[in-house]
């Protein structure tokens, strides 16, 4: 999509961190933002902010994990905007521990927002792309879709499921001539609140906490927390990529380096039939 002046964004998720920055980013290039978020007052407070710059906003409390709410999203941009363009399945919550640990709540908490709302998002505004024969979709996925990190396998799953459903989605609309474009994008370490997560879990799907805290862990978890704060790419940069990604229609997104090393060693692997590589996402981080 070449031009974005006076065309609708619509961004899950929209209210805090990547999906904010894109809302920002994308106000800023002229287009009329619609943000759909589970966090009622972070996101009044994200319209508030981004009226005051000129833009012309929706926002709408959406649950992505539910196809009635997502459909109901689509519903009021078409009332208020009349269409919409660039869509952002952005939306996502993380959980850790390992599977010996997870609970079914957990599994069904962090697949139903980030691979289910990946799902209804596509039901309820792809046919209206492809039938105006102009747009783009934006899948947030993780360079957790390309390795398969210790501790984290809800969302490894969730993530690899995002990652080829956007390459199902690319290989289908090439095929269909469709000018609707598809990026993927595939974050390192990006400072956002995605660590507080929990914040935004459902009453019916909470777990019965674990006592007592493992203090190494909760030491670790905390020390990556401050790392990620201190280090990691601020997410209006990868507003800036994303931007331009669409602008360029390319699908492929990565916001850095640091783990390409690794997601090319697990390729080798598959590739030798060796063993899979071990070893936490933080190897190395701190040294
Ligand atoms: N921050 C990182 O390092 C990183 C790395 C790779 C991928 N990602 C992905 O980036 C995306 C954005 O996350 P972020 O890092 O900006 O975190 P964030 O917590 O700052 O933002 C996530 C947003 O999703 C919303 N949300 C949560 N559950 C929801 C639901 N059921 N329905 C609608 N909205 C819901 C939250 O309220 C929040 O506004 C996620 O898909 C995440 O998995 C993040």
């Amino acid at each position: 999509m070449e031009e974005l002046t006076g065309r609708v964004a619509v961004i899950t998720g929209g209210a805090s961190g990547m999906g904010r920055a894109f809302a920002d980013r994308f106000a800023a290039a002229g287009m009329n933002v619609v943000l759909g978020d589970i966090e009622e007052p972070v996101l009044a407070q994200a319209v508030t902010e981004l009226e005051a710059t000129g833009a012309e906003v929706l926002g709408m409390r959406c649950d992505v994990s539910d196809h009635e709410s997502v459909l109901a999203l689509r519903d009021a941009t078409f009332d208020r905007f009349g269409a919409a363009h660039v869509v952002c399945l952005n939306a996502g919550v993380a959980g850790g521990g390992t599977i010996l640990e997870q609970t079914v709540n957990s599994w069904n908490w962090v697949l139903g927002v980030n691979l289910f709302g990946i799902v209804h998002g596509l039901d309820a505004f792809l046919p209206g792309l492809v039938e105006q024969d102009e747009g783009h979709v934006l899948m947030t996925a993780s360079i957790a879709g390309h390795l398969s990190i210790a501790g984290l396998a809800p969302y490894n799953a969730s993530k690899h499921a995002t990652v080829t459903i956007a390459e199902s989605l690319y290989a289908e609309l090439q095929e269909a001539g469709s000018r609707v474009g598809v990026s993927c994008l595939c974050p390192g370490f990006v400072a956002t609140n995605i660590f507080t997560s929990e914040r935004n879990r459902p009453e019916a799907l909470l777990d019965a906490p674990v006592e007592p805290v493992d203090p190494e862990r909760e030491l670790a978890r905390q020390a990556l927390v401050e790392w990620i704060a201190a280090n990691a790419l601020g997410a209006d940069t990868v507003a800036d990529l994303v931007h331009d990604a669409v602008i360029s229609d390319n699908f492929w997104i990565f916001t850095d380096d640091q783990h390409l090393e690794a997601v090319a060693e697990r390729h080798g692997a598959i590739r030798e039939r060796r063993n899979p590589v071990t070893g936490r996402l933080t190897e190395g981080l701190f040294d």
